[in-house]
């Protein structure tokens, strides 16, 4: 079982949610885990900063608002059981896929699903698959690819203005009361690989997963970097 890095509560306010950011960190599938002080603040903060930003460019969530460092109030969704990666540049897991090293640019990008199954190790699954499994109908994965290349496109833009490269990212939908698909879930360096575009040093996850460096400093450098960004939009 995975430790889970957010943690949700129930509202007086029927169909809205209090997300709690944690400070845990886990990585191969949730074997290894660690705490670091002050993540969750983080966190908190770049997923409210990115879904604010996503609104202002035409792109709903079930953000809602940021209530504390650690804690926002979101929409309650049902979560479709897909995490949906977006690749720009060949890294992780498609790199190993595919035999080759990482760093090549994908022009057209790639938009992936897995499954998200703990006792599966959440596998890459495809169109066919999703089908199947009926976890979303044939409509409801032409919007999630829709979707997901637009948030693609307006993520790309902001970190491009930070100095980062959006190398690849992961995102949820729910689907709301009246059936409409919602990016939910949160857009952090735990679900982003950001790359400096000048040296391509990473500042996201990667350096908790691989062990090359200080997971705090860097995702104080993203925050800063995107703060910096919006204040001068
Ligand atoms: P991958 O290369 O390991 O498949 O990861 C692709 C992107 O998705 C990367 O930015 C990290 C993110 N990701 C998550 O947020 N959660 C996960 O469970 C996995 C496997 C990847």
């Amino acid at each position: 079982m995975k430790a889970r890095q957010k943690k949700l509560y129930k509202t007086p306010e029927a169909g809205v949610l209090r997300v709690a950011y944690k400070d845990d960190a886990t990585a191969l599938n949730g074997e290894r885990r660690e705490i670091f002080a002050g993540k969750g603040r983080r966190n908190n903060q770049i997923t409210s900063l990115i879904f604010r930003y996503l609104k202002a460019k035409g792109i709903d969530s079930h953000f809602i608002e940021e209530i504390s460092e650690t804690e926002q109030l979101v929409q309650e969704v049902e979560i479709i059981p897909l995490e949906v990666v977006v690749r720009n540049v060949l890294a992780g897991s498609l790199a190993k896929r595919l035999g080759k090293s990482e760093g090549e640019l994908i022009e057209q990008p790639i938009v992936e699903f897995y499954y998200k199954e703990d006792a599966l190790n959440d596998p890459f699954i495809n169109d066919d698959h999703v089908l199947f499994l009926e976890v979303a109908t044939n409509r409801e994965v032409e919007i999630l690819k829709q979707e997901a290349k637009r948030i693609n496109a307006a993520l790309t833009e902001l970190f491009k203005k930070a100095g980062v490269t959006l190398v690849d990212f992961k995102v949820e939908f729910g689907r709301t009361k009246d059936g409409s698909i919602l990016l939910s879930d949160e857009i952090s360096p735990d679900t982003c690989r950001l790359w400096d575009v000048e040296t391509n040093e990473k500042l996201d996850k990667d350096v908790f997963r691989r062990n090359i460096g200080n997971l705090i400093t860097v995702y104080d450098e993203i925050l800063a970097r995107l703060e910096e960004v919006v204040r001068n939009v």
